[in-house]
């Protein structure tokens, strides 16, 4: 009886031993997070960075608060909600803004920027999203009435502007009268002070900062040779995921009545209408 017993014991302990490493076997198989957490929880989801320098009102600038606002900044939320996308913004001197979108720094930029045929050859862009023009800055008692009235002119532009584009081509390349500016604001700062005669930009700002300066004593002069341009978002070339993605954003704000909501909200007007001023 007793040997019975013990080898009873012994099996039931070596089957329970099995069993126990089989167990434990088992559960090191799955021993992976989904295993310990089963209310799987969504992978971290991914944040776009979106490079702008704020130093661009009404479509980009940062307010008291430090916050960058603006009708492209909102363009951009609106857009990338639309297609499912959490993006946040930073602050990128025009200066450094083709590079850090090249480098990977940036994801996508949106800073009023011009669509070109030569910056289409180092970065991709969206569909337009914003109809620009030119449109010239002089003090309110200037003679100057024409784009070509500045040829021997001293001109504040932003450097690498579509603004600088079109009065290096009417001055020459080698032009000591072109007065490149970090940014549009500091040119119209120079202007202001007398130590440029004219500043050549794109008209949203040019009308923003006329209309909200009231003491500089600008008028604007407008040109039949600007050429119309229109803004778009840029992503780092070949990046064609991230652009369907924000095309897409883009279309449905423009279907579903948003994007005009945003137009209205900084431009006072429909789309159609303004655009073309
Ligand atoms: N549209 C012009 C360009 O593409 C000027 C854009 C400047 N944008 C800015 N946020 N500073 O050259």
């Amino acid at each position: 009886m007793p040997s019975i017993t013990t080898r009873h014991f012994l099996q039931t302990a070596g089957t329970l031993v099995a069993g126990l490493l089989l167990a434990a076997c088992s559960k090191q198989e799955p021993a992976t997070p989904a295993a310990s957490a089963p209310a799987t929880p969504a992978p971290a989801a991914r944040i776009y960075v979106v490079g702008t320098d704020a130093a661009y009102a009404p479509f980009e600038s940062q307010n008291e608060k430090g916050e960058i606002v603006g009708f492209d900044i909102e363009v951009v939320q609106a857009a990338a909600q639309k297609a499912g996308m959490d993006v946040k913004f930073l602050n990128t001197p025009w200066e450094g803004i083709f590079n850090s979108l090249g480098q990977g720094d940036r994801d996508l930029l949106v800073s009023s920027i011009t669509i070109t045929d030569e910056r289409k050859q180092t970065m991709d862009f969206s569909t337009p999203y914003f109809d620009a023009q030119q449109l010239i800055a002089v003090k309110k008692d200037s003679k100057i009435a024409s784009f070509d009235d500045l040829k021997k002119l001293k001109v504040g532009v932003q450097n690498g502007t579509t603004g600088d584009e079109v009065i290096t081509k009417l001055q020459g390349k080698d032009s000591a009268n072109v007065k490149r500016f970090e940014s549009t604001p500091l040119a119209l700062k120079e202007l202001e002070g007398g130590g440029v005669d004219a500043v050549v930009a794109d008209n949203g700002v040019v009308v923003h900062y006329v209309n909200n300066n009231a003491n500089a004593q600008f008028k604007t002069i407008s040109d039949a040779s600007f050429k119309a341009e229109q803004y778009g978002i840029a992503v780092k070339k070949g990046n064609a995921d991230l652009l369907e993605k924000i095309n897409k954003g883009l279309a449905a704000i423009k279907t579903d009545g948003s994007y005009d909501r945003i137009y209205a909200k900084y431009f006072g007007a429909a789309p159609a209408a303004a655009a073309t001023k």
